[in-house]
């Protein structure tokens, strides 16, 4: 059975309240519903979190080595920041990550244009709105059939 982790980092928690200009009215129940239902059509485990804390997510990526089959990132500003992140998930080795943004972080503000996770992900899906978390389960799917 195919094993997938889904991490949100900071202020995700907040999704459908904050700043839904830009992210959009979706909560993270809501996406965690979608990718549910899309995992469940895929016949896989999947393991939705989300945390505020630095260290917490951290420590999730330790623990999730050797575990899961795939990691869904959307580490919200410790992207722009988390050398402690980009350490953790190089520790995954094969296990294929996809970063993903509700917005395009590229097209904001300037101290949102590096990412500390790019360089240790198999693929970036940003600008879609929510509905990125679940094309990432969809590429980590094509991935898996050796695409
Ligand atoms: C975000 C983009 C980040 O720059 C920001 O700090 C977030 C959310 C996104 O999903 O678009 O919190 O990761």
């Amino acid at each position: 059975m195919i094993r997938v982790l889904i991490l949100s980092g900071p202020n995700l928690n907040l999704l459908g309240t904050r700043e839904p200009e830009i992210y959009g009215y979706d909560t993270l129940a809501d996406i965690e519903r979608m990718c549910r239902d899309r995992a469940e059509i895929y016949g896989w485990i999947v393991d939705f979190r989300q945390s505020n804390h630095e260290g917490e997510l951290v420590t999730w990526i330790q623990e999730s080595i050797g575990e899961i089959d795939g990691l869904i990132v959307n580490a919200a500003a410790y992207t722009h920041t988390s050398i402690a992140l980009h350490d953790a998930l190089k520790m995954l080795g094969d296990t294929p990550i996809i970063e993903v943004h509700i917005s395009d972080p590229e097209k904001r503000e300037s101290f949102r244009h590096t990412s500390y996770i790019t360089p240790v992900a198999a693929e970036v899906i940003k600008g879609y709105g929510s509905k990125g978390y679940v094309m990432a389960l969809e590429r980590l799917s094509v991935l898996f059939a050796g695409g």
